[in-house]
C-alpha cells in the first residue's frame, strides 16, 4: 500500500501531464498557465490531457509550450476542457489511461478539480505508483485543508452581484424572493453570498431546513411591515431547492408575493477575480515544486496565506465544516 503523504526517493521528473476535471471553475486557466510555465522553466516537458480523465483513457493528449497558455489568465472555463469520466472509475479504463501516459513517458500528473477528481487521482496513483498533485479547483469550496479553492471567489461574487440586483426589484415591489445558488453538496456559496447581501434566511445542505420556523418569522415580519425578504437556497438543500421552498411558502402564506430566481451556471463562468487568478497562480507554481521535491499524492492548499501540501486523502475523507457561529450570526443580522 502506498502511503499518501510519502515523499518519493529522489527520482527526478522530466515529463508531466496536466488536466482539469469535474465542474469547471474560474481560475482553472490561470492554474494551467502557472503549471505549464513553471514546469518549462524547470526544463520539464508538459502534456495537456483534454476533457479530464477521458482524455487520458482515450489518448486525447497534446504537447504544450509557453505559447499554449498565452492570453488565458483572464478567461473563465478551461482551455483543456473538462468532464466527469465514468470509464476512469473502472480498472480497465485506468489501465488504458496508464498505457497512454507510459507511451509518452509521462511520470507525474497535476490534476485541477474537486474532491471527486482527487478521489480518481488517489485510486490511479495507488494502482500505478505515479505521483499525482491536486489543485483544488471548485466553485463549491468544499475541500478540507485549504482556505481557498480556485473559482469560489469569482462564483460567489457573481452570485452577490445578481442578488443585489434582485433586491432592487424585490424592494420596489415589496416581494419575497427565493434565490437558488449552486452547491449540490455544499452551502458555501449560499452562506457567503447570503451574508454579503443581507439575506433573511440561508438554506444549505449541511443543516436541516426548518421551513415552519421560516414561515413563522415571515408572519412576524409582515406584522412589522418588513415585506422585502430574500431567502438564499443552495441547490442541494434538503427541502429540494428554491421552487419547492416557494411552493410550500405560497401554500402557507397565500397573500405573500413570492418570486423564484435560479442563478444556475452563470456562477461557473466569467472572468476570474483577481483573488482567483492569484491563488491559482500560486498553487500552480507550487504544484511543480511538489513534483520536483518528490511529493506523492498531495494537493496544494493555502492556509493562513502559506502554501501547504496536504495528503489527497485528507481532502477526500473530510469535508469543510460550516461554522455554527456564522449560522447564528445570519439570524441575528437579518432580524
Ligand atoms: O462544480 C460544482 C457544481 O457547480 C455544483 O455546485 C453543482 O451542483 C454541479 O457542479 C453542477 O454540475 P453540472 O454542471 O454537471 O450540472
Amino acid at each position: 500500500m502506498v502511503n499518501y503523504s510519502e515523499i518519493m526517493s529522489a527520482k527526478s521528473i522530466h515529463k508531466i501531464g496536466i488536466l482539469t476535471s469535474g465542474g469547471d471553475s474560474p481560475g482553472m486557466n490561470a492554474a494551467i498557465r502557472a503549471v505549464v510555465r513553471t514546469a518549462i522553466y524547470h526544463k520539464m516537458e508538459v502534456f495537456g490531457i483534454l476533457h479530464g480523465y477521458s482524455g487520458m483513457v482515450n489518448d486525447d493528449i497534446i504537447k504544450m509550450d509557453t505559447k499554449s497558455v498565452a492570453n488565458i489568465i483572464q478567461r473563465g472555463g478551461t482551455i483543456l476542457k473538462t468532464a466527469r469520466c465514468k470509464e476512469f472509475m473502472t480498472p480497465e479504463g485506468r489501465s488504458k489511461a496508464y498505457k497512454n501516459l507510459q507511451k509518452r513517458g509521462i511520470e507525474g500528473l497535476v490534476i485541477i478539480g474537486g474532491d471527486g477528481s482527487f478521489r480518481g487521482a488517489q485510486v490511479f496513483s495507488n494502482e500505478y505508483n505515479i505521483p499525482c498533485i491536486g489543485l483544488p479547483g471548485t466553485i463549491d469550496k468544499d475541500i478540507a485543508g485549504t482556505d481557498f479553492t480556485i473559482g469560489f471567489d469569482t462564483a460567489v461574487n457573481t452570485a452577490v452581484e445578481a442578488i443585489d440586483k434582485i433586491r432592487d426589484t424585490a424592494d420596489a415591489h415589496d416581494r419575497l424572493f427565493i434565490i437558488e445558488v449552486m452547491g449540490r453538496d455544499a452551502g458555501y456559496i449560499a452562506l457567503h453570498s447570503g451574508i454579503a447581501t443581507g439575506a433573511e434566511n440561508i438554506l444549505i445542505p449541511e443543516r436541516k431546513t426548518n421551513i415552519d420556523e421560516i414561515i413563522e418569522a415571515l408572519k412576524e415580519k409582515e406584522k412589522r411591515k418588513k415585506l422585502v425578504n430574500i431567502i438564499i437556497v443552495a441547490e442541494g438543500e434538503e427541502f429540494g431547492g428554491a421552487n419547492e421552498v416557494s411552493n410550500y411558502i405560497k401554500d402557507k402564506l397565500p397573500k405573500t408575493e413570492v418570486r423564484v430566481c435560479i442563478l444556475g451556471h452563470i456562477q461557473r463562468g466569467g472572468s476570474p477575480s483577481c483573488m482567483d487568478r492569484v491563488i491559482a497562480s500560486r498553487m500552480g507554481y507550487h504544484a511543480v515544486d511538489c513534483l520536483l521535491e518528490g511529493k506523492f499524492n498531495v494537493f496544494v492548499g493555502i492556509v493562513n496565506n502559506k502554501m501547504h501540501s496536504i495528503p489527497l486523502n485528507e481532502a477526500v475523507k473530510k469535508k469543510q465544516r460550516i461554522n455554527d457561529e456564522w449560522i447564528k450570526m445570519v439570524k441575528i443580522l437579518a432580524s
